[in-house]
């Protein structure tokens, strides 16, 4: 009997997760005070625990107690469509569609182009052409100082967050990371053993004041920022902000990670902050956001003395990032279409705001790039929006997987770019806007 009993409680357990009753990074009860509500054993309630421990859905921790794990988290914030009737504004991609033609001819060329020496194991750092056109990447949008030297090249900014993580920090180290953040820094510092503490912030990122503090208060030795259109609130770093910041690490003797994945989307190019302090930063840019998540091209700029470093982590991690997605990538970017068609996605999110704009009017102007962070009303709870939206065959992310304490409940955030159809995309803003309009009581009556 007990074999089926305690995966009923784990099941039960799990759909709680999946409702938002345990919420992410919050203490599970007691194994005695659950076994009484669910009329069971404290021991099935353990073996049910142990159970999603080893699902990754759980955490435990000695004398602390057993947590929601963020593990399973990043693919509950950016779910991939499985239903083509479904609304999807949970991924934050460009609009697919228009880079199809583009992509196809840029590997048609790759193909084209491949020799022995490109389809081999290569130099760990990449092939220094393909370091350039990073280089020529990341200094079109504001990086300067970048050269093949200091360029590695990565699979998308996710291998270059936990890489980094990895190289600049040790098991147990504290890193200091946005109060609400793009979920996969917290899931690539939770997994290597990294804390996480959260920088306060205000409309304009990351407070240097706060910054300071924090990183004598909490011995920080890393910090991890995303300046321009931040994922989830949208914020973008002005210059004289950045200097500060630039000023504060650079005083405090501590590491920067500055991902600037979006730093395409800014009308203007904005000075990165690892430009003010080149030896204390380091930067990260992708095609992931401009291009295509599938072609899996990061760059990383940093200091000299880290190269080797870097290099020797890439080497264990994967050997080498695929030369064949940098030759078409490098392709793109030399002959300038893959500024052309950065620009194009930065206007087709332009034009999304302003639709967005007029079925949510509240959200003013402060939004310009792919996503909006939307605030709820306050009859509504984030987890029980993404529930009932669900229903309607809308899906969108809860605030609460971007918030480091995992308490936000009153925001989603809304990718505009995964939508392919403007007409589509207006009629999921509607049914969303009639959801959040409609009284949530009628429809969650207990
Ligand atoms: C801030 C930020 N960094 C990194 C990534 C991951 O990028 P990539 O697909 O290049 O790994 C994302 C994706 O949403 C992101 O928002």
């Amino acid at each position: 009997m007990s074999d089926t009993k305690f995966h009923n409680i784990a099941q039960i357990i799990e759909q709680r997760i999946e409702q938002g009753i345990y919420a992410l990074n919050t203490k599970l009860p007691t194994h005695r005070a659950l076994s009484e509500e669910l009329n069971t054993t404290p021991a099935t309630v353990a073996k049910a625990y142990k159970l999603l421990a080893d699902k990754g859905r759980l955490e435990s921790f000695v004398g602390r107690g057993t947590y929601v794990s963020r593990q399973s988290e990043l693919n509950q914030v950016i779910q991939a469509p499985d239903d083509e009737h479904e609304y999807n504004f949970s991924i934050l991609q460009p609009c697919l569609y228009k880079n199809v033609q583009p992509l196809q001819h840029a590997y048609q060329h790759a193909a084209a182009q491949l020799t022995a020496d490109l389809i081999g194991y290569t130099e760990h750092s990449g092939h220094a052409a393909h370091r350039q056109a990073g280089v020529e990447w990341a200094r079109h949008y504001g990086l300067e100082g970048g050269h093949q030297e200091n360029t590695v090249l990565t699979n998308g900014a996710q291998h270059a967050l936990f890489l980094l993580i990895n190289t600049l920090t040790k098991p147990g180290d504290t890193i200091a990371v946005e109060e609400l953040t793009y979920p996969g820094i917290m899931t690539a510092a939770n997994l290597s053993g990294r804390h996480v503490v959260s920088l306060p912030m205000d409309h304009e990122g990351v407070i240097p004041q706060q910054l300071d503090r924090i990183i004598a208060e909490h011995k920080v030795s890393l910090a991890i920022v995303v300046p321009s259109h931040q994922n989830p609130t949208g914020v973008t770093m002005p210059e004289q902000r950045r200097r500060e910041i630039a000023r504060v690490i650079e005083q405090r003797n501590i590491w920067l990670v500055e991902d600037d994945i979006y730093a395409f989307l800014n009308p203007h190019p904005i000075p990165a902050i690892s430009n003010f302090i080149p030896e204390r930063a380091v930067h990260i840019s992708s095609l992931s956001k401009a291009i295509s998540p599938a072609m899996r091209c990061g760059f990383i700029k940093a200091p000299a003395s880290l190269i080797h470093t870097l290099n020797a982590h890439i080497r264990t991690y994967t050997w080498l990032s695929s030369p064949i997605n940098y030759v078409a990538a490098a392709h793109l970017i030399n002959h300038g279409e893959a500024f052309r068609l950065a620009e194009q996605q930065r206007d087709t999110a332009l034009e999304r705001q302003a639709m967005l704009r007029d079925i949510f009017p509240q959200v003013g102007e402060r939004f310009n790039g792919y996503h909006v962070w939307l605030p709820l009303p306050a009859h509504w709870r984030a987890d029980r929006l993404v529930m009932a939206a669900k229903d309607r065959q809308v899906i969108v992310s809860s605030g609460s997987y971007f918030d480091v304490s995992g308490d936000d409940s009153s925001h989603i955030r809304l990718s505009l770019m995964s939508v392919s159809r403007e007409d589509k995309l207006q009629e999921g803003l509607l049914i969303l806007k009639q959801l959040i309009d409609s009284d949530v009581s009628s429809l969650f009556p207990f």
